[in-house]
Parts: C-alpha cells; structure tokens; sequence
C-alpha cells in the first residue's frame, strides 16, 4: 500500500519524504493557495524533491479543450507528474483523449461507484473517492471505498484506489482494512498515525530503568 501526502508544503514534504514512507504527493488549488507564493515553482520543487514518487498536479481551468490544454502541459513539467482532473461529465471526452495520450491521470472528486466505473473504463491510473466530504454529508465515505475495491477486483481494472479526504487515525485504519491502493493523508493526520503514546511511556520507562544500573559505556 502506499502513502501520499495530501498538501503543497514543501518543507513538510521534504521532511516526511527523508522518512522513507511516503510514496508520493498529492496537491491542488486548495493546497497551492494555502501555501501562496509561485504555485509553477513550488510543483516544480516538489516534483524535483522525490523523482521517484508521483506528484499530482490539479487542472484549475473550466472549459473542456482548456482543461485538456493544460492537463497536456502540466504532463510536461516532469516526468513524475500526475495531471489531476475532476470527475465531471464535461471532462469524459478529455479524460479519454488524455488517456489515448498516455497521460498518467488522477480523478479527482469522486463520490460514487457508477463514476468510479467510468473512469475506470476510460483506463486513467488513480481515482481519489473523497471520504470526507461524503461523511459530511452523512453518506458512508467508507463503505464506497470498499465497493470501489470489489469493483476493481471482479472487472479486473488496472486503475488504483486512492483514498482521499481522510480527517481521521480512524480512517486510514478502516483505509488500509478496505485494500486501497494508495492513502493520501493529510499532515496533521500524519503525524497522528505516526505517533503512540504507548510507545513514548514505554521508552521513557526502558530508559529510566537502564539508568538505574548505573552503566557508563554499552556495549
Ligand atoms: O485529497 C483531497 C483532499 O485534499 C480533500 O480533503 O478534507 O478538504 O475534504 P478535504
């Protein structure tokens, strides 16, 4: 399974990426306003901070050729780059062309299983179902993300399971429980899920007693 981060922050990035667990990064006009600044240069940075990993990167145009426009040059700023594109039927025949192009896609804002279908038959590489924003609304994010696996598995699609809007330790429990390819998590969320208060007390302890005997040099 693997790990993105869900923001534009690139020291937070950098940090985490020197952990070795995170697989890649997922940004978007949100994330990239937030941050301010040169939103080409800071993609950019990210991109060239994890070569490896992929970096998804948000269409923030309206009209359909707009979108496929600068869904084609955002696919060009790297090599690692994944075009992010909503799950909006104006876009079906975008997605489509992209996809014919070779262009690694992410779909974005997806609610549902009949949309999670779709793109899977058009071939994109990561739909990114939002389980938050449907929990908001008292609909299970959860029980989509579980569909969307059985899906996947009985059509044999080779598109990835993204989890996205995660809000909670909880949910990326139930995340990795339900088989999701990928988890994009938040930083705040990240420093939760990396962190018990078991294991602190319990070093604390360890040290205390090993202090006890009293040892200068060990081994
Ligand atoms: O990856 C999608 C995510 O950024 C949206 O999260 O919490 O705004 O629904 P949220």
């Amino acid at each position: 399974m693997k790990l993105f981060l869900d923001t534009a922050n690139v020291n937070e990035i950098k940090k985490w990426y020197e952990t070795g667990l995170i697989d890649g990064v997922t940004t978007n006009p949100t994330h990239l306003s937030k941050e301010g600044g040169d939103a080409k240069k800071k993609v950019l940075e990210i991109c060239a901070l994890m070569p490896d990993c992929d970096v998804s990167i948000e269409v923030t145009e309206d009209d359909p050729e707009a979108v496929y426009k600068q869904a084609m040059e955002i696919a060009q700023l790297a090599e690692n780059v994944v075009v992010k594109v909503p799950c909006h039927k104006k876009y079906y025949s975008v997605i489509n062309r992209l996809v014919d192009n070779e262009i690694q896609l992410n779909i974005t804002l997806v609610f549902s299983l009949i949309q999670s279908l779709c793109m899977c038959k058009l071939g994109v590489r990561y739909i990114s179902p939002f389980i938050g924003r449907l929990d908001d609304i008292d609909a299970d994010g959860m029980q989509l993300i579980q569909d969307i696996r059985l899906m996947i598995d009985e059509y044999a699609f080779e598109t990835e399971l993204l989890a996205a809007s995660i809000r909670s330790v909880e949910t990326v429990h139930q995340t990795i429980l339900a088989g999701a390819d990928v988890a994009t998590i938040p930083l705040n969320i990240m420093q939760k899920i990396t962190e018990h208060p078991l294991t602190d007390k319990g070093m604390t302890a360890f040290l205390e007693d090993w202090k006890k005997l009293g040892i200068k040099q060990f081994p």
